[in-house]
């Protein structure tokens, strides 16, 4: 597909697939089909996911969690570890016995990790069961491969990248009720040197604003009470757009909306996590008062090597400023134990990180090399070993923050969006600073906002509604 097509004209020649998926769906199967969507990886491929369950749904799919009773069966993947990956190929192969046991089955391979050529190749030859494999700018060509398969074409793999527009228009069957997900833009152009990000999302496209305030009104005209703006990158948000507006200005758009909601997002790149943002998410009501901010190493030497474009004095004073602007904020981070020729020395500066920000929680990863970045080739004398003793110690170091944080809330009351029951009368919540409180309620309150007293914490924090 070029670049020159219209995407009115995509949206027809899917719309007219669904159209002929429909049409003979009465003749291959007794029953309403049913489609199991396996979903990996990061919130932009859950987003992704509920534009497919919409696009099966369209074709008269019904959807299930039990690959065992399904008559389509795909695996939306990510590539970003190689634990990832591993887990994946496991559940891929539970589907062949799936395949001898009836007929009429389609197994689809799909996302980030769908991209690579070398994933392609081996699925190709390894996994003769798998019908068919896309990647992850074919979402709207799901009607397409499913009709050519079911009409007698041979095993379909398309992980070209000559498209590489943000589709707009897409049917969708959104997961949750009360939270939603909102993508804001696709892709990402910061090549930090351990990612696969890039290679497998493509080059970094915002959508128009006025799409994504669209779609936000209709969410939360459907009810929804906090939308999370999804990007690789958010603070980069309008490059490459005809109308400029950045970041800043689109959340306070949103924020503009009538409704009591709430707005997160993530992720935001500490190197474009400007001051003007920081003043809109003081500005804003609506949004949170929580940024998770990456910094994957405090030691500017790995940093460099990263190239991640900031270094750990100006990650800290972005802190600062943030703290001093916003009362009451939160972090968050991600970090990297062990990137190649990193020492026990550069590990210490991110402990120092860890202890000077004290952030809510952190998510933590072993270095994992990825095929085709740069830092893959680069030499890393560590033992995994070695670096599992340094990954256990900053938990031990995060935990001992986390808890102090945790303890600083007993007795502050919080505006809490019911979020979930937990089982036993009990209910959960979040804070504007996205932190979680249970406490017992109704499940009638579920998706409401609701003033929570905390009373203790014991390994989460325990509250009562007043
Ligand atoms: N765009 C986001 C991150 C997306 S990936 C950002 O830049 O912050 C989520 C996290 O996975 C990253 O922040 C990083 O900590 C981790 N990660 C990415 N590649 C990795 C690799 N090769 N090995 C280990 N962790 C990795
Ligand atoms: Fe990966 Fe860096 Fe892009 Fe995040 S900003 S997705 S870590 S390349
Ligand atoms: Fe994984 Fe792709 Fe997200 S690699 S983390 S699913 S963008």
């Amino acid at each position: 597909m070029s670049n020159n097509i219209s995407n009115q004209q995509m949206l027809d020649t899917m719309q007219g697939y669904i159209e002929r998926v429909k049409e003979i769906i009465p003749t291959l199967y007794d029953h309403t089909p049913l489609a199991c969507i396996n979903t990996y990886g990061c919130q932009q491929n859950v987003s992704d996911s509920e534009r497919i369950k919409g696009i099966l749904e369209a074709m008269g799919y019904a959807l299930t969690d039990d690959y065992r009773e399904a008559d389509f069966v795909l695996f939306n993947t990510c590539a970003v570890r190689g634990h990832a990956e591993d887990r994946v190929f496991g559940n891929i192969g539970r589907t062949k016995q799936l395949k001898k046991d009836k007929g009429g089955v389609l197994v689809a391979v799909c996302g980030c990790m769908a991209q690579q050529e070398i994933i392609c190749d081996k699925v190709k030859k390894s996994y003769p069961y798998v019908d068919m494999l896309f990647g992850t700018h074919h979402i709207q060509n799901i009607p397409e491969y499913i009709y050519r398969r079911l009409t007698g074409s041979g095993r379909i793999f398309d992980i070209s990248t000559d498209f590489n527009e943000v589709v707009e228009g897409l049917p969708i069957h959104r997961d949750g009720k009360i939270k939603g997900w909102l993508p804001i833009m696709h892709g990402c152009d910061n090549f930090c040197t351990y990612c696969i990000v890039p290679y497998v999302r493509g080059r970094e496209k915002s959508r128009k604003p006025d799409d994504v305030l669209a779609e936000a009104k209709s969410m939360i005209d459907a009810g929804f009470k906090e939308i999370m703006l999804l990007g690789q990158n958010v603070n980069s948000y309008g490059k490459g757009l005809d109308e400029e507006i950045n970041f800043a200005e689109l959340l306070r758009r949103i924020n503009a909306i009538e409704g009591d909601f709430r707005i997160r997002f993530m992720t935001s790149h500490p190197k474009d996590c400007t001051v003007e943002l920081l003043e809109a998410v003081r500005d804003c009501e609506k949004v949170e008062r929580h940024l998770h901010l990456p910094f994957q190493s405090g030691s500017d030497r790995i940093l460099k090597a990263m190239n991640r474009r900031y270094d750990s004095e100006g990650y800290l004073n972005l802190i600062k400023k943030a703290k001093e602007l916003i009362p009451g904020v939160t972090f968050t981070s991600d970090i990297i134990v062990g990137f190649p020729g990193e020492t026990y020395d550069d590990f210490k500066e991110t402990l120092r990180v860890v202890k000077e920000v004290g952030f809510q929680a952190l998510f933590t990863f072993i270095y994992s090399p990825r095929n085709g970045t740069p830092a893959a080739n680069m030499d890393d004398p560590v033992s995994r070993e070695e670096k599992g003793v340094w990954f256990s110690e900053l938990l031990a170091v995060q935990e001992e923050i986390s808890k102090k944080n945790y303890e600083a809330y007993v007795g502050t009351t919080h505006r809490v969006l019911c979020e979930e029951s937990v089982g036993e009368g009990r209910l959960s919540g979040k804070t504007s600073a996205s932190v979680d409180i249970e406490f017992e309620g109704d499940e009638s309150l579920i998706g409401r906002f609701l003033e929570v007293r905390v009373d203790k914490f014991t390994n989460l924090l325990e509250g009562t509604i007043v």
